[in-house]
C-alpha cells in the first residue's frame, strides 16, 4: 500500500469549525478517506455510496471484505437511501435512541454497494450524535460508512492518538476532536429476524431497549472460541470472539469481589517469580488491594460506575498494551447496562483464557 501522510486537525467537539468540516466533507466526496470522532469511538469514513472509496477503507484496515460495515447518517430521511423497508420497530427506536449509539440491521435498498454488507442482503445504519460526525454527513452529502478506525483485530480507537497508532500513513485525515464520550461501540440490534435480538452489546443497554421492545433477545453467549451457533455467526459476521484482541493476551477473572482478588494476586506472584511483566485492568475501588504488588495497575474508574469504567476500557488496555507487559489480568465488572457491552469486549480480548 502507498504511504499517505496522515494529517490530524483538531476540532471543537461541541461547535465544529466549518472550515474544517467542510475540507473533510470535500475529501469524502472525492472518494478519499477521514477518520472523524463519533460519541462511541473514532470512525474510518467513507462515502457509503462509492465502491471505490469504500475499498480503501478494508486496504487502510487491513481488514476483510466478509465484514460488513455500519452506515451513518445525520437525517432520518437518509433511511430511504438505504432500505427498501422501515419497520415499525425501527421508528421507534429511532425517534427514541437516535441520534445516539444504537445501530439497527434493516432490509437493504438496491443502491447500497454489496461492499457495505458483506454481500448480504441486509444494510446496518446508525445516526450517531457526536456532532462532529453529524456536521462531516450533512456536509459530506452522502451516508458515510464507517469501521470503527483501528487496524483490523486491534482494540477500537477512543483518542486521534490511539487512531494514529494505528492508521498513519494509511490515511490523510484524523479530526480530533478529545476522547469519546461512551468508549464502547454502539449496540448492533437485528430487526431482519422473527425476533429483534441484540447481535452486539453496545452503549445502549438490554434494559433501555426492552422498554420500548420487550421482547427483544439478549446477545447468544459465548464462553469458549467458537461457540458461536452458526446461524448468529452468519447473521453477525465480524463478530469473531478474538475481534477486539489486544496484542498481549488477556485473562479475564469471574466471581465474587474476594475471589477475584485472591486469584489475581496468586496469578500476580506466580508470573512474578518467573519474570514475567504483568498488568492489570481493575476498577478503582480495587487499587489498595494491588498497589503494593509488582503489577503495572490500570484503573478504568468505580465499579459503581460502568459510564466510567465503558469509557476508560479501550484506552486502558493500549495503555497496558503500550507499558509492555506480557500479560493483563482483568477484573469482572457484572452484566448490567453497560456491563454487558464491557464483558463481550473483555471476553473477545480475552479468547478462551477465562479464569472462573
Ligand atoms: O459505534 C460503532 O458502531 C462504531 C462507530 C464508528 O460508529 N462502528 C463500529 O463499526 O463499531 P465496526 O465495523 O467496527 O463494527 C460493525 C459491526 C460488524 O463487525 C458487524 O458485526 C456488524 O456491525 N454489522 C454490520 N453490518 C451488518 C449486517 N448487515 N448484519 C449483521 N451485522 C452487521
Ligand atoms: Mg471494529
Amino acid at each position: 500500500m502507498e504511504y499517505i501522510r496522515t494529517e490530524i486537525i483538531e476540532v471543537n467537539a461541541k461547535y465544529p469549525e466549518p472550515g474544517v468540516i467542510e475540507r473533510a466533507a470535500r475529501l469524502l466526496r472525492n472518494g478519499e478517506i477521514v477518520v472523524f470522532p463519533t460519541e462511541t469511538v473514532y470512525g474510518l469514513g467513507a462515502d457509503a455510496f462509492q465502491p471505490a472509496a469504500l475499498e480503501r477503507i478494508f486496504d487502510a484496515k487491513g481488514r476483510p471484505f466478509s465484514d460488513p460495515l455500519i452506515v451513518h447518517i445525520a437525517d432520518e430521511h437518509e433511511l430511504e437511501l438505504l432500505t427498501t423497508k422501515i419497520p415499525i420497530e425501527a421508528k421507534r427506536l429511532a425517534r427514541e435512541f437516535w441520534p445516539g449509539p444504537l445501530t439497527l440491521i434493516l432490509p437493504k435498498g438496491s443502491r447500497v454497494p454489496y461492499l457495505v454488507t458483506a454481500g448480504l442482503e441486509t444494510v446496518a445504519v446508525r445516526m450517531p450524535r457526536h456532532p462532529v460526525a453529524l456536521a462531516l454527513i450533512s456536509a459530506s452529502g452522502s451516508p458515510i460508512a464507517a469501521p470503527s478506525a483501528n487496524r483490523f483485530m486491534h482494540i477500537s480507537p477512543t483518542t486521534a492518538q490511539h487512531v494514529y497508532t494505528d492508521l498513519s500513513g494509511k490515511v490523510p485525515l484524523i479530526l480530533d476532536s478529545g476522547p469519546c464520550e461512551i468508549g464502547v461501540e454502539s449496540t448492533v440490534l437485528d430487526l431482519c429476524s422473527d425476533e429483534p435480538r441484540i447481535l452486539r452489546p453496545g452503549g445502549i443497554s438490554l434494559e433501555a431497549l426492552r422498554t420500548l421492545l420487550p421482547d427483544v433477545q439478549p446477545p447468544v453467549q459465548r464462553n469458549k472460541v467458537g461457540e458461536v451457533e452458526e446461524s448468529v455467526a452468519k447473521k453477525a459476521p465480524g463478530q469473531l470472539l478474538t475481534h477486539y484482541a489486544p496484542s498481549v493476551p488477556l485473562l479475564l477473572f469471574d466471581g465474587t469481589i474476594e475471589e477475584m482478588h485472591t486469584s489475581m494476586l496468586a496469578e500476580i506472584r506466580r508470573r512474578y517469580a518467573k519474570g514475567e511483566q504483568v498488568g492489570v485492568l481493575i476498577a478503582e475501588e480495587d487499587i489498595p488491594m494491588f498497589q503494593d504488588t509488582h503489577a503495572c495497575v490500570y484503573s478504568a474508574g468505580s465499579e459503581n460506575d460502568l459510564m466510567q469504567v465503558a469509557a476508560h476500557l479501550f484506552a486502558g488496555l493500549r495503555s497496558l498494551e503500550e507499558a509492555r507487559v506480557e500479560v493483563i489480568l482483568c477484573r469482572n465488572f457484572g452484566e448490567q447496562g453497560l456491563g454487558l457491552a464491557i464483558r463481550d469486549r473483555l471476553m473477545k480480548a480475552a479468547g478462551d483464557k477465562f479464569i472462573t
